[in-house]
């Protein structure tokens, strides 16, 4: 085991004012980092603008010793804050894209604008920002990058069709760019945070909101973008000083002779086994996922 440090180190958090961001950024400058204290600081609906959240969170860094400096872009303007970091440190080595809102309402109230705002914040501003970045960190050949997924996107929640639909898409983005990126030591995992924040307030049992301290999540964020860790393509469920991975599980399945067709009713005669655990498989990637598929194919010819 080896000490885990930035010196040298550029990392933005995105809206990092408050929350788990500003954890994030707080660890991240006390283990060395500069760091870009990226928050555009409106509401959790996304409404407003405040540059006051990142600049009270770079004076905390400042009085603990550390270097950090404030932007107040919108992650959908993420050039913007890839800018300010070349601009102020001349680099960047780490991306945490942390900014999030909320706009919950079940998918039968739900407006084009509830769903364009969450895809926008979550999803466009983490590609504007990562993109912005990503060519930098292939030169370099270092970078680290997080996104933050939420067990509303894994698991799916009521009331959060849009939020679900932008979370899953950035383990999707994820999951590519982790292979995009592997040859130029740019390494990319996702987390699903819970932490007792102004966005989950009301929402845990009484006591479990100040358990679940932002600040328990961010250890794993830090170790993720250590250049020890080689970890990437990954998911993990983060909080209360509990943390685990995730993967894909898929039945073995069924599989019907290709050439002689089959009917909806031999589907659902065999529907059961289709759906079997017994054996399940965890393919890691697309080669993987495949495996049974063509061995069908083959078993047939
Ligand atoms: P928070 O509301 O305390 O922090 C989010 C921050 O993002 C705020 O400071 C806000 O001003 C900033 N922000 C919003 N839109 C922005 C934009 N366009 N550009 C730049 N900054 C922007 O919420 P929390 O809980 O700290 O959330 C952090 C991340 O974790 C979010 O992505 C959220 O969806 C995710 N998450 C949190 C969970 C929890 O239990 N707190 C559960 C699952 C996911």
């Amino acid at each position: 085991m080896s000490d885990i440090r930035f010196e040298d180190k550029v990392v933005i958090v995105t809206g990092a004012g408050g929350g788990i961001g500003r954890a994030h950024a707080l660890l991240f400058a006390k283990h060395g980092a500069k760091v870009v204290v990226n928050d555009l600081g409106g509401s959790t609906q996304g409404e407003g603008a405040n540059s006051e959240a990142a600049l009270k969170v770079v004076e905390e860094i400042k009085a603990a010793g550390g270097t950090a400096i404030a932007n107040p872009d919108s992650v959908v303007d993420g050039d913007k804050i890839v800018q300010c970091a070349m601009d102020n440190f001349g680099r960047v080595d780490v991306v945490v894209n942390n900014a999030g809102i909320l706009r919950d309402k079940s998918f039968a109230k739900m407006t084009d604008t509830d769903w364009d705002l969450v895809y926008k914040v979550h999803v466009e501003g983490a590609y504007k920002v990562t993109h912005a970045a990503w060519n930098q960190m292939k030169e370099q050949n270092f970078g680290r990058i997080i996104f933050t997924s939420s067990t509303s996107g894994i698991y799916g929640n009521f009331g959060q069709a849009n939020y679900g639909m932008a979370k899953l898409g950035l383990y999707g983005l994820t999951r590519t760019l982790a292979i995009e990126g592997r040859k130029n030591n740019i390494f990319v995992n996702a987390i699903a945070p819970t932490g007792g924040t102004r966005m989950t307030e009301g929402l845990f049992p009484p006591g479990a909101f100040e358990k679940l301290k932002p600040e328990l999540v961010s250890p794993l964020v830090v170790y993720l973008c250590s250049e020890h860790c080689q970890e990437t393509g990954s998911l993990f469920e983060v909080g209360g000083g509990w943390m685990g991975k995730v993967r894909w599980e898929r039945s073995l399945g069924i599989g019907f002779n290709p050439d002689e067709g089959f009917t909806p009713e031999d589907v659902q005669a065999n529907f059961e086994q289709l759906c079997s655990f017994e054996n399940a498989v965890h393919p890691k990637d697309n080669i993987e996922a495949l495996k049974e598929l063509m061995q069908n194919i083959q078993k047939f010819s």
